[in-house]
């Protein structure tokens, strides 16, 4: 997150070279890179995978990705042969130990070729399950105790519980130094996340009033209209809780709340963080049917289409009692926020793909107008919209045009497609710069993965000893389960969708 320069000579191995994330996402951040001329002039881009490809077939297969799923749809910028070059593929079983002799191989040759030691970086694009055992085969190459050069990138899920968490650091930690673990939270690489940092701490205007005496609550909605989409095996072992909530929404929580950095060093933004969420209240367990709401979508319509329920879905249990959506009252325990409400939910099939965060400000201490004058009033409002529309709102009132004293509120809107061409790069671009650079701010650290387990054990662990007894709960399309507005109707609040409407 600092100012970039033109990383050093790099070699990059992606385990999981031939999976859907580097089709869909790896391969197309690194070729926008590329063309944005943010590769470092020497570079080695190796996919491995157990997969037969050629070098060529391969690159036609990563090229095929990026044509579909590349910001960039215009074709290839003129830009693929030279960068197709740097790329090849090593067909490799990443069980056997004597094959990763290939891997220091590779990076002997690659030092003679840059006339430097490059970076060589280890991204696990695998399924979280195989992590530890390559990890422990690249473990006793000489080049991984280099802490300067060499860096491993695990993506999430981190651990399946607290425990899996815990251990999986003390493995990779007992090979590579923390400096040198990269774990990716993608959320977190989002121009718009990112921006929240700028909105805090750039503007002398939010953060006198950014506390608990002008805030009265926040909300974070992270919603998607798609169903498990073919993931049905990896989401029977996950849930909605798992999988956005633990990572994600906490790390967004996070950056509403964190104490202003002195600095922008990764540790001193990491510890900020780590700070908010060591306050976050856990739970008793008999607390956490008063602050959690779980739902699954049942079969339904999705805008004109059937759409099967989740437990009719590919490898899902007809059984299953996995949580679809998630809704939780979070709480900060800290002078700032004390009793101030974080109100989270996130589901699969809802009604709209959308992530706003809502800070919601308390209301004017005192009222002169005359009562017809405020029929509308409403407190002021600020959200953060961060995808897909990608703006900052904030409502205040106006007095309509015309004779009379009527009040209305209104948006000051700052629109980032207005504002700037509208051609930000994608979350695993920064994410990929950030690891070839030697960046870690937006990575999380160890404590940070295992503070944000805790948060969430007591709901998971109440969860799963008590089997839901009304799944399928919600239709899809919709905004979720009944109980998740009465979570927030309880407290006289209701749950605020983009775009920001005046009637709420
Ligand atoms: C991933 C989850 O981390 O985030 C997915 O595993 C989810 O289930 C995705 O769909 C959402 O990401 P985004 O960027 O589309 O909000």
């Amino acid at each position: 997150m600092q100012n970039h320069k033109i990383p050093p000579a790099s070699v990059l191995f992606i385990f999981g070279g031939s999976g859907d994330l580097n089709y869909r996402k790896l391969c197309p951040a690194l070729y926008n890179l590329f063309i944005d001329e943010w590769m470092p002039e020497k570079f080695s881009i190796i996919g491995i995978g157990r997969t037969e490809y050629s070098d060529d077939s391969y690159r036609e297969r990563l090229l095929d990705g990026i044509k579909q799923f590349s910001r960039r749809k215009d074709e290839q910028n003129g830009k693929w042969a030279d960068f197709s070059q740097h790329v090849s593929y090593l067909q490799m079983d990443a069980e056997k130990d004597e094959e990763y002799k290939k891997i220091a191989d590779i990076v002997k040759t690659k030092e003679k070729e840059f006339g430097v030691h490059p970076n060589v970086i280890f991204y696990m694009a695998v399924a979280p399950q195989l992590v530890p055992d390559i990890a422990k085969k690249l473990g006793p190459l000489e080049l991984c105790s280099d802490s300067k050069c060499t860096r491993i990138v695990v993506e999430k899920p981190f651990g399946h519980d607290l425990q899996s968490a815990h251990d999986l650091n003390a493995l990779l930690k007992s090979m590579f130094k923390e400096c040198q673990i990269y774990r990716i939270d993608h959320y977190l690489g989002k121009e718009t996340v990112q921006n929240i940092l700028a909105l805090r701490f750039a503007n002398a205007l939010f953060e006198p009033i950014w506390n608990r005496n002008y805030i009265e609550f926040v909300q974070i909605t992270a919603a998607e209209t798609v169903g498990v989409e073919g993931r049905g095996g990896y989401y029977e072992t996950s849930g909605a809780l798992r999988d956005m909530v633990q990572n994600h929404i906490l790390q967004l929580i996070c950056m509403i709340a964190m104490e202003a950095p002195v600095s922008f060093e990764a540790d001193e933004i990491r510890n900020k963080k780590v700070d908010v969420l060591n306050a976050i209240r856990k739970f008793a367990k008999e607390e956490v049917h008063a602050h959690a709401v779980r739902g699954q979508y049942g079969e339904g319509w999705m805008k004109g289409e059937k759409t099967p329920g989740y437990r009719e879905e590919k490898s899902v249990s007809p059984t299953s009692n996995i949580d679809t959506f998630a809704a939780v009252k979070f709480y900060i325990d800290n002078w700032r926020w004390q009793n101030v409400p974080f109100y989270v939910r996130t589901g699969k099939r809802l009604h709209e793909k959308t992530t706003i965060i809502t800070i919601q400000f308390r209301p004017a201490p005192s009222y002169a107008f005359p009562p017809e004058a405020a029929e509308t009033w409403r407190p002021n409002r600020l959200t953060l919209s961060i995808q897909p529309e990608m703006d900052i709102r904030l409502r205040f009132q106006a007095k309509r045009p015309g004779q009379s004293m009527t009040l209305n509120p209104v948006d000051m809107i700052f629109n980032y497609k207005d504002a700037y061409d509208g051609n930000e790069p994608e979350a695993y671009e920064t994410l990929l710069l950030d690891v070839l650079g030697g960046n870690a701010t937006l990575f999380m650290r160890s404590d940070q993965v295992e503070a944000a387990w805790k948060i969430i054990m007591p709901i998971l662990e109440t969860w799963e000893n008590r089997a839901p007894s009304d799944f399928p709960n919600y239709a899809p399309d919709s905004w979720g389960p009944e109980d998740a507005e009465a979570l927030i109707a309880r407290d006289g609040y209701n749950w605020i969708t983009m775009p920001a409407k005046h009637d709420e």
